[in-house]
């Protein structure tokens, strides 16, 4: 008997003109946000060990990092600073000074850059000599007493221009209490993205030698999710909606794709998918053994995050891919 089947689907893949025509999921530069990290100092750039051609910056060449991306159609960045060791101390005191390096960051970035959509990391732990997102009392992360702190650091980095301030410290009341202070304190056009749905997760691992921030002792379990858990991130995701999230944002991302999906059918709202620097280090890691090509494996790696329901994708390949839509 010869084979007709009426439907083929391969007729819908037949040449590329055709297979762009029915595509369904685009990325675009303006879908990204940009992790960037910096330091102390002048003119100089110090490059990640374990994220290959990751740089943190001292914040001369960090607004030039900022402009270049623009002019590559990025629109948003989302900032990490690395203290100083000798800054550290067990209130994470730096992380609200007016003139820590966070709050000249958003200051210099805003004057270079104006419009470029300024996010940043509201968490204690590179501030805390600790190395924990809260406050530490008799080796505990102990939750109320984190979230007022959470909350003047938030409102440091909105005084400072911040446009959206991103919580991924995990502490149980958080987003309300951010959202209050922002409110009462004349803030009320400040974002908050929350890390609604954030596992406590091996993939951090890079990113925690980018600003020294490893926890100096146990790990982050009793703030951060389970991986096994999905139905707890919901919980999470409707707790922080009602109290005035505006973006969602999973992470990590490959690993946790089924969340996307699930956060992006449950909610009507912008949701962020973040592909942390262990998700970077791992392609970079096997493009190097010429086990991976480098550019097509960030390439689906990205589209993944699209196809899964995310709006805005935090990635380190964000101005390797913005370059790609370019040429
Ligand atoms: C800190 C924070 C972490 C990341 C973003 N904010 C690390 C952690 O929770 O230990 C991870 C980002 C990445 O790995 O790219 N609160």
């Amino acid at each position: 008997m010869t084979v007709h089947p009426y439907t083929r689907p391969r007729r819908l893949r037949k040449s590329s003109a055709v297979r762009s025509l029915v595509q369904e999921n685009h990325i675009r530069a303006t879908d990204f946000i940009v992790p960037l990290f910096f330091m102390e100092g002048q003119s100089a750039k110090e490059e990640i060990p374990s994220m290959p051609g990751y740089y943190r910056y001292t914040l001369d060449l960090l607004v030039e990092e900022v402009q270049s991306c623009f002019d590559l159609g990025l629109r948003s960045v989302l900032l990490f600073a690395k203290v100083k060791d000798a800054l550290k101390d067990a209130k994470g005191s730096e992380a609200i000074n007016p003139d820590g390096l966070m709050q000249r960051a958003v200051k210099a970035i805003k004057k270079r850059c104006p419009e470029m959509y300024v996010m940043t990391d509201v968490a204690l732990d590179p501030y805390s000599s600790d190395g924990h997102d809260g406050l530490v009392e008799n080796g505990e992360i102990v939750n109320d007493a984190s979230v007022e702190l959470l909350g003047e650091m938030a409102l440091s980095h909105a005084q400072a221009g911040a446009d959206m301030v991103a919580p991924s410290d995990m502490m149980d009341g958080r987003i309300g209490y951010i959202r209050e202070i922002l409110e009462e304190q004349g803030f009320p056009n400040v974002g908050i993205m929350s890390y609604a749905v954030k596992y406590a997760s091996c993939f951090y691992g890079p990113f925690r030698d980018a600003l020294d921030s490893a926890p100096g002792f146990g790990d982050k379990k009793t703030y951060q999710m389970n991986p096994a858990n999905a139905e707890e991130g919901l919980t999470e995701c409707a707790l922080d909606i009602q109290e005035g999230a505006d973006v969602l944002m999973i992470k990590p991302g490959m690993p946790y794709l089924d969340m996307v999906r699930l956060v992006k059918e449950k909610f009507k709202v912008p949701v962020a998918a973040y592909q942390v620097s262990g998700e970077f280090s791992m392609i970079h890691a096997a493009a190097e053994k010429g086990w991976l090509n480098l550019e097509d494996a960030m390439l689906e790696s990205v589209i993944g995050f699209k196809r899964a329901g995310a709006d805005l994708i935090a990635s380190y390949f964000a101005k390797d891919i913005a370059r790609l839509l370019k040429s």
